[in-house]
């Protein structure tokens, strides 16, 4: 479809506008137009690339990371197929693909292999114009992906801008994935906040990868690994895929270099597979098996492809973390906040390695979702997040006589009543003196992260619970050594020690014991949040809600998890009790320097005394922060001359509203 002339110019100049708009924000952290202004020519320029996607260049400002989140993704046509790769499963299978290259190049000569670890993760493209990242997209079917460019720029080991002569035109392969740890933190903090969490880090970063607002995937550890190459023009380029790898580093790829091995033949090959196999369990993150490739471009040219694969590489891979087993029963689990969830307990099954007899089912949506019943065949996987999951039922070998798994009624560890909330995928003990609860509640309290009382584990805890020595958090505070004596396998020493340790959690931090007090949705990085910004436990359990509300992160449920867990009597006299007993974490006394902590800036108007981005560096001194736009949450919008709608918003919410001078005195006042 021709595009109008006039079109044209009204997208060149929105394109224009936004590009210095972006500039001025990203760039220079001086935006002279509102958030909401931005938005507005930003939508009115992606209504124009909808109806004539011609317009759509690499470098329309609708491609940007920080632009709003995109109605869509784009497809993109990768110039060269990304193919995929055959599998081996064994030995033999190696053999043979040695073999049958041999017989294709009519040589008896011995064939050298690159062999790389197979990463399990998302296979994507990079395409870079003069060293400049244009696109990137993922693999989708092989001749067209997702256009996830905007996603792309978020990741720190994307580089935008290629070093050391790069070639004019670039295409690269990659494998974008998550490491095991952060996998888990992530998680871990989806689980406190009340999310679904990720079964394994490819989905985590499948998922990560097709946000549709860049930010989230900003907030995503994720990283890249490149391996290979698509179309490149403007370079002499290495004749070997070590030497390639090599040369894609100097140019400020990430290459996973350290792991790739270079095979004279195909029995090194064998040797290097057997050992990757063993080393897999030590890796920091998942790989699913290892890819041997010829290592002479010139070889592989010869070998070339058949319909979707390459003939001169392979994918052996690994035994899988997969396996079926029967679900013989369920059992009930009572966590600190009496959350019920089912377990299902399996009949035991090795997992690569690893005994397998029981797996968590989550949840009672969870169970919806997978359809699951017991008696059912189901396959576990045991995949990055240490504990195996259920993640098929295995209909075809139902036999009949499988049976619902019902919702308990009661409590198993109390009989208190069980009450499952409209919004809430769990049933909860509504019990006050659970055991159970209290059992998890202590555990937490004591863990790492939390009070980090060393060598009170679980065997100790039991014993203290089941003797009755301790029936509050508090009681951890009262024992004495002849208590601990009465412990099994208890001496002096070992007795001395734990007295240390329960001595020394005394002094932890506000935002450990807060965090340890296991108050719903308050996981370990909101209890830093709000320790610096109340200072104290008094303070926090006299905040309104609007003060609370008023904090970073801070949401309604949240701020009513807070206001509830400090209007509870027997909260109330926990803490009395642990007061007295003398756990008092430092209380903070905001430093001087610190009296502006967290407190939310917004500049606006034309400033004279200083610049914006200088405005901002000196809130940022202060453990302050400056925003773009003004909302709820700002604590003072400071106002140039000509100041608009931001000024007309801030005394709409009511918000301290400071001229230059009087904001260079209020920070002046603050060092003093
Ligand atoms: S080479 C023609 N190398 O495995 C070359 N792939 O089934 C094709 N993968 O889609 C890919 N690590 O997602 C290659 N070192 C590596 C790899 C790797 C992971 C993934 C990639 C690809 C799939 C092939």
């Amino acid at each position: 479809m021709p595009i109008p002339d006039a079109t044209q110019q009204r997208h060149a100049e929105l394109s224009r506008q936004l590009h210095h708009h972006s500039y001025l924000y990203h760039g220079l952290d001086a935006p002279q137009i509102s958030d909401a202004e931005y938005d507005a020519l930003l939508r009115e320029l992606l209504a124009l690339e909808q109806q004539y996607p011609d317009l759509i260049t690499p470098n329309s400002p609708s491609q940007r990371v920080g632009s709003t989140p995109l109605p869509g993704f784009r497809q993109i046509s990768h110039r060269l197929p990304m193919l995929s790769l055959e599998n081996a499963f064994s030995v033999a299978d190696l053999h043979a693909f040695d073999a049958r290259i041999r017989r294709f190049l009519a040589s008896d000569q011995p064939v050298e292999y690159l062999c790389e670890m197979k990463l399990d993760g998302v296979a994507i493209e990079l395409v870079y114009h003069a060293g400049r990242l244009q696109h990137a997209s993922t693999r989708g079917d092989g001749l067209v992906g997702e256009d996830i460019t905007a996603n792309a720029r978020t990741l720190g080991a994307i580089p935008l801008q290629l070093q050391h002569q790069p070639p004019a035109y670039l295409e690269v392969r990659g494998e974008v994935y998550m490491e095991l740890a952060p996998f888990r933190q992530l998680n871990q903090q989806r689980r406190e906040e009340g999310e679904k969490t990720f079964a394994n880090p490819r989905n985590a970063t499948a998922g990560s990868l097709r946000q549709l607002d860049p930010r989230l995937t900003a907030a995503r550890p994720l990283t890249i690994s490149c391996y290979g190459l698509g179309e490149v023009e403007g370079a002499n380029l290495p004749t070997n895929q070590l030497d390639m790898l090599q040369q894609l580093r100097t140019w400020g790829l990430r290459v996973n270099l350290e792991t790739v091995f270079l095979a004279a033949d195909i029995d090194q090959v064998v040797q290097r597979y057997q050992q990757l196999r063993a080393e897999r369990e030590q890796l920091p993150f998942e790989i699913d098996g290892m890819v041997v490739k010829v290592n002479s471009f010139g070889l592989q040219q010869e070998l070339g492809e058949k319909s979707r694969t390459p003939r001169w590489a392979i994918a052996c891979k690994f035994p899988p973390r997969q396996q079926q087993t029967r679900v013989e029963s369920v059992r009930y689990q009572v966590g600190r906040t009496g959350a019920i969830t089912p377990v299902a307990n399996l009949e035991p099954v090795n997992v690569s390695g690893v005994m397998v007899s029981s797996a968590s089912l989550h949840n009672w949506d969870e169970i919806a979702r997978l359809g699951i019943r017991i008696g059912d065949t189901v396959i576990v996987e045991r995949a990055g997040d240490v504990i195996p999951d259920v993640v098929k039922v295995v209909t075809e070998k139902r036999t009949g006589n499988e049976q619902p798994i019902p919702e308990p009624q009661f409590c198993p560890a109390c009989g208190a009543k069980v009450v499952r909330g409209t919004d809430e995928v769990v049933p909860r003990c509504q019990g006050l003196d659970c055991p159970a609860k209290l059992r998890e509640a202590l555990k937490h309290f004591v863990a790492r992260g939390a009070m980090d009382i060393e060598g009170l584990g679980e065997r100790l805890l039991d014993q203290l619970l089941a003797l009755g020595l301790v029936t509050s958090i508090a009681d951890l505070y009262t024992l004495n050594k002849e208590d601990f004596f009465k412990l099994e396998r208890m001496g002096e020493v070992l007795a001395e020690k734990l007295l240390t340790a329960i001595n020394n959690s005394r002094q932890r931090p506000l935002e450990k014991l807060l965090f340890g007090l296991g108050i719903r949705h308050i996981g370990a990085h909101l209890a830093k949040i709000l320790s610096r910004k109340f200072g104290s436990l008094q303070h926090l359990s006299k905040a309104s809600r609007d003060e609370l509300l008023a904090t970073h992160e801070v949401g309604p449920q949240i701020a009513d998890s807070l206001l509830t867990f400090f209007s509870d009597p027997k909260n109330l006299d926990l803490l009395q009790r642990l007061n007295a007993a003398g756990v008092r974490p430092e209380t903070l006394q905001l430093p001087a320097g610190d009296r502006l902590a967290d407190k939310v800036f917004v500049f606006t108007g034309a400033l004279e005394r200083f610049s914006r981005s200088e405005g901002q560096q000196m809130v940022e001194a202060q453990g302050a922060r400056a925003s773009g736009s003004v909302s709820k949450k700002t604590d003072f919008v400071v106002a140039g001359p000509g100041a608009g709608s931001k000024l007309a918003r801030a005394e709409q919410l009511g918000i301290t509203i400071l001229n230059e001078e009087q904001f260079l005195q209020l920070l002046k006042e603050d060092e003093s």
